[in-house]
C-alpha cells in the first residue's frame, strides 16, 4: 500500500470496510432471511442495510468532517426530493423536527399569522407524546379530538367543534404509517386559514391522492417531519429532517435548528452570502453597522444540527427507501389475511388504510374487542413470553400520562378536550401492534399470527 495517493488509500479502506461489512454484518439487509427457529425474539422493528451504510459511513469517518458537510448537504437535497418539496434540514431526531415545526410557527417573520402563547394547536389524544409535547413547550395549547378506529387517525368530523378564535394550527401525525385523511384536514384548514403540521415520522413513504394526484405524505403540511431512529423506514442512528416548501418558512426553520441565527451560511463556512459585514445600524434588532452576520439572531433558537456521518448513512438508505416500504407492505398484507378470521368472529379489530391512501406501515396494530375475555395485558404477555416483540400505540390516551396528571386528578399541562376521547382510552386499553418491517418475512409473519390466535382462543 506503501506510496498509494489519498483517493487510493481511501478506496482501499472503504473496500475492505465492504468485504468486512459483508463478513460480519450480514444479517441486516433484505436478501438473506435468518434462520428462524420458533421462540426466537422476532423484533418489531429493525436496521435493515447492507455493505453501502458501512462505506458511506467509513467513507465519511476519513474525512473527519463530522459537523454537517458535504454528505448532509446531499442528504438533505435527495431527501426534499424524495417528499417532493423544496427544503428538507437535518436534525438530530423526529422529536427536534416536531419542536423546529412548532417553534418556526411562532416567529414574527409570521406577522399576525404566527402561533402566540395561549394561541390553540388542535391534535389527538392517541400518538406519539412529541408530536403533541412542542405546543406545551412554545406556551400554546394542546386542544384533543378523538380518533377513529380502524384507522386510528383523527376523526375528521370532530374537527369542527374543536376551532375557536384562538385556534392557530394543526399538528397531526400519520398513525403508524396510515396516512390520516389529507383531503379533509387541508380543506378545514383552508376554511379557518390555520398552518397544517404534518408528522410523517412513522409514514416515510406512505402516499396520499388529493384531487387526483398522488404524493408522498410529508408533501402535504405547511411543514412536516421525519425520524431516522432505527426502527424507521429509513435510518441514520439518531436524526430526523423538517420539510417546507415556502421560502420563508425554510428559512425560519433553518434559523430555528442552527441556534436561532439569521445568516444561511453553512457550517465552517464564512461569508457564502457575502453579507457577512454589510449590515447598515439597526437592520437587525439594535445592532451596530457591520456587525458579523453570523452573530446575529433573529429567533431564540436551538442547535439540533446532526452529523455528516449519520447523512452518509442516510444517502445510502434512502436508496433503499422503496423495497423497505414494498416489503413492509408485503409483510402488512400476510398479517392481514391470516388474522382476518379473527375479526370475523368477533376477537379483534383490525386496521384500516384510510381512503385515497396507500401506507408505508411502521406496524400492525391490533385492538381487541371489549367482550372478547382476554385482556391485551393476557395476549402481549402471551407473544412476549415466546419472543414476539410488542408495542403500545405510544401514549395511549396521552392526557392520562402522567406529564399531564397526577393520580390525584390534578391536571399538570393547560390543554382542552374537544367532545370525549372515547376511542382514545380504547387503543389505551385494548390496543398492541406488531412489526412488519422488512426482515419479518413469511415465516415470522406465520408464526406470530398462529401465536395471536392461540393468544385469543385458548
Ligand atoms: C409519530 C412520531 N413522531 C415523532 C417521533 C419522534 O422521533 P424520534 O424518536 O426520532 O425523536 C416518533 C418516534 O418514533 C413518532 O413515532
Amino acid at each position: 500500500m506503501a506510496g498509494a495517493t489519498e483517493k487510493e488509500r481511501r478506496s482501499q479502506i472503504v473496500e475492505l470496510a465492504r468485504q468486512y461489512a459483508k463478513e460480519f454484518h450480514p444479517l441486516h439487509d433484505f436478501d438473506r432471511e435468518e434462520p428462524f427457529n420458533e421462540g426466537d425474539r422476532i423484533s418489531y422493528a429493525g436496521r435493515v442495510y447492507d455493505d453501502d451504510e458501512i462505506a458511506n459511513l467509513i467513507e465519511a469517518a476519513l474525512e473527519f468532517w463530522l459537523t454537517p458537510g458535504r454528505f448532509a448537504r446531499d442528504f438533505e437535497r435527495s431527501l426534499a426530493r424524495a417528499i417532493g418539496v423544496n427544503s428538507a434540514f437535518y436534525c438530530s431526531s423526529g422529536s427536534a423536527a416536531n419542536l423546529l415545526a412548532v417553534s418556526a410557527l411562532t416567529s414574527p417573520l409570521l406577522g399576525d399569522h404566527r402561533l402566540l402563547k395561549g394561541d390553540e394547536v388542535i391534535t389527538v389524544a392517541a400518538g406519539f407524546p412529541t408530536t403533541v409535547f412542542p405546543i406545551v413547550q412554545n406556551g400554546a395549547i394542546p386542544v384533543f379530538v378523538d380518533i377513529s378506529l380502524p384507522t386510528y387517525n383523527v376523526d375528521v368530523s370532530l374537527l369542527e367543534n374543536a376551532v375557536s378564535h384562538r385556534t392557530k394550527a394543526i399538528a397531526l401525525a400519520h398513525t403508524l404509517g396510515n396516512p390520516f385523511d389529507v383531503g379533509a384536514v387541508k380543506a378545514f384548514c383552508k376554511k379557518y386559514n390555520l398552518w397544517l403540521i404534518e408528522d410523517n415520522c412513522d409514514a416515510f413513504g406512505s402516499e396520499y391522492t388529493l384531487d387526483g394526484k398522488t404524493a408522498m405524505s410529508g408533501s402535504f403540511g405547511d411543514i412536516s417531519t421525519l425520524s431516522f431512529y432505527p426502527p424507521h423506514h429509513i435510518t441514520t442512528g439518531e436524526g430526523g429532517a423538517v420539510f417546507a416548501n415556502d421560502p420563508l418558512l425554510a428559512k425560519i426553520l433553518l434559523s430555528f435548528r442552527d441556534w436561532g441565527r439569521d445568516c444561511v451560511c453553512p457550517s465552517g463556512k464564512d461569508n457564502v452570502c457575502g453579507d457577512r459585514f454589510n449590515a447598515a445600524a439597526n437592520t437587525y434588532g439594535q445592532l451596530p453597522a457591520g456587525f458579523d452576520h453570523k452573530y446575529t439572531y433573529s429567533h431564540i433558537g436551538y442547535n439540533f444540527q446532526a452529523t455528516d456521518l449519520g447523512a452518509a448513512i442516510g444517502l445510502a438508505q434512502l436508496k433503499k427507501l422503496a423495497a423497505n416500504a414494498a416489503a413492509r407492505r408485503e409483510n402488512f398484507a400476510r398479517i392481514f389475511a391470516a388474522l382476518k378470521p379473527l375479526e370475523d368472529c368477533g376477537a379483534i379489530i383490525l386496521p384500516q388504510a384510510t381512503p385515497r391512501s396507500n401506507p408505508s406501515w411502521f406496524g400492525f396494530p391490533i385492538t381487541i374487542r371489549e367482550n372478547w375475555g382476554r385482556s391485551r395485558l393476557e395476549v402481549v404477555r402471551f407473544l412476549e413470553d415466546r419472543g414476539v416483540q410488542t408495542r403500545l400505540l405510544f401514549a395511549g390516551n396521552i392526557v392520562r400520562q402522567p406529564a399531564f396528571v397526577t393520580s390525584g386528578g390534578q391536571k399538570l399541562v393547560d390543554f382542552r378536550v374537544a367532545g370525549d376521547l372515547a376511542n382514545s382510552d380504547r387503543v389505551m386499553n385494548d390496543t398492541f401492534w406488531i412489526g412488519v418491517y422488512p426482515r419479518i418475512g413469511k415465516r415470522r409473519c406465520e408464526y406470530m399470527t398462529g401465536l395471536i390466535a392461540q393468544a385469543l382462543n385458548q
